[in-house]
């Protein structure tokens, strides 16, 4: 695929054989998209200070998070309903997280179940759950997950209610009705509440709208994993997470899907390190679409960072290898990164390797 070099040809290629209406839920963000575009344009408002020469023959990039050993500091974002994107979905995605040796955050709206999607992969997943309205069936399904093998819990709290998805509304997009949540199958009192539905379509009944730290404590008590909060932007909250158990925070907008109008995840990040970056881990996703935005994220003080759009597209265009694709075409870019600003190791990627600049690039 000589014209798929960098992670956006493949936007352009996904565009080119997914369903138009397909194409608009993965690429739009919500409102008038200014928090889409705002996580991209954040990169291109800090530059990066090269420290030269340095030796660099033998580059690090090895990250631990929770006690394992990531050969990058990239993981891949949780994405719903696979099968849209892939007739084989979820089980296409770990193959090809398999083949490139990364660890993929199933969604808690995956189309087949955590367990098949562990037994398949080669090494543990991490499960991000939507808390459900019945709490009974939410410790039911973290208990599974976690016997399953699941390595960390995220929970994902930036979307209590359905956002203004204009784009996929205009394009008239529905999940299909036979494509099932696989992990909230056979559960109905998870289901049971769908009398939110009838507000205007803001509540969904697959997600509690009254998630709050106390959430966090009571998940605490009986999880033995570790439990990261996602779709966090201030430092305080942050600092709650710390309070109420928390392992990481995982910086995020959910990829200009959820509140238009918040600001990009790397403009927050640096404020949020600082505060809470050395007692806990700290990731960031939102708009990372070159080596050099994940060297940004880590010298600002992410110890790792997860793509979402861009495997997803590299799943619609080649499947297993189309993921893997993409992840190699990342890393090798932040390899470089990190060789030609004379950074041998993420140890040494500090805040000094990145200043913020007016002139965007
Ligand atoms: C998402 N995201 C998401 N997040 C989550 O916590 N659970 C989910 O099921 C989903 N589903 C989902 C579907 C699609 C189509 C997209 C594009 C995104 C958000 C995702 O985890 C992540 O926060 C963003 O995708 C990161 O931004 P980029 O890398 O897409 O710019």
């Amino acid at each position: 695929m000589p014209s798929l070099i960098h992670l956006e040809d493949f936007e352009a290629a996904a565009r080119s054989i997914l369903p138009q209406a397909t194409f608009e839920y993965i690429a739009g963000g919500s409102g008038d998209d200014c928090t889409l575009r705002k996580n991209r344009a954040a990169f291109g408002h800090l530059e990066i200070m090269p420290a030269l020469p340095r030796d660099v023959s033998k580059l690090d990039t090895t990250v631990r998070l929770f006690g394992r050993e990531h050969s990058s500091p990239i993981l891949l974002s949780p994405v719903g309903f696979h099968q849209l994107f892939h007739p084989n979905g979820e089980r296409e995605t770990v193959e090809g997280a398999n083949q490139s040796d990364i660890t993929l955050i199933a969604s808690c709206f995956s189309t087949v179940t955590f367990e098949e999607m562990q037994r398949a992969s080669s090494k543990p997943l991490w499960f991000q759950l939507y808390v459900q309205n019945d709490r009974g069936f939410t410790r039911e399904l973290l208990e599974r997950v976690v016997a399953a093998g699941a390595e960390a819990i995220c929970v994902t709290v930036d979307l209590p209610t359905n956002a203004a998805r204009d784009r996929e509304r205009r394009a008239d997009f529905d999940i299909p009705s036979w494509m099932g949540r696989a992990n909230l199958e056979g559960m109905s009192s998870a289901l049971a509440h769908a009398s939110h539905a009838s507000v205007g379509n803001l509540y969904n009944e697959a997600r509690a709208a009254d998630v709050t730290w106390q959430d966090f404590t009571w998940m605490r008590s009986f999880l033995k994993v570790p439990l990261l909060v996602k779709g966090i932007l201030r430092a305080e909250d942050a600092e709650a997470a710390k309070d109420a158990g928390c392992d990481g925070v995982i910086i995020s907008n959910h990829g200009g899907r959820a509140l238009d109008g918040v600001p990009a995840s790397i403009t927050v990040l640096p404020e949020i390190a600082e505060r809470i970056g050395g007692s806990m881990a700290v990731l960031l996703d939102g708009g990372v679409r070159r080596g050099i935005d994940v060297f940004k994220a880590i010298a600002c003080g992410a110890h790792a960072v997860t793509i979402g759009r861009p495997y997803i597209y590299g799943l619609s265009t080649g499947g297993a290898s189309g993921v893997a694709t993409i992840v190699e075409i990342l890393r090798r870019e932040f390899a470089m990164a990190m060789s030609l600003s004379g950074c041998a190791s993420i140890k040494s990627l500090k805040r000094d390797f990145v200043r913020a600049c007016h002139t965007a690039g």
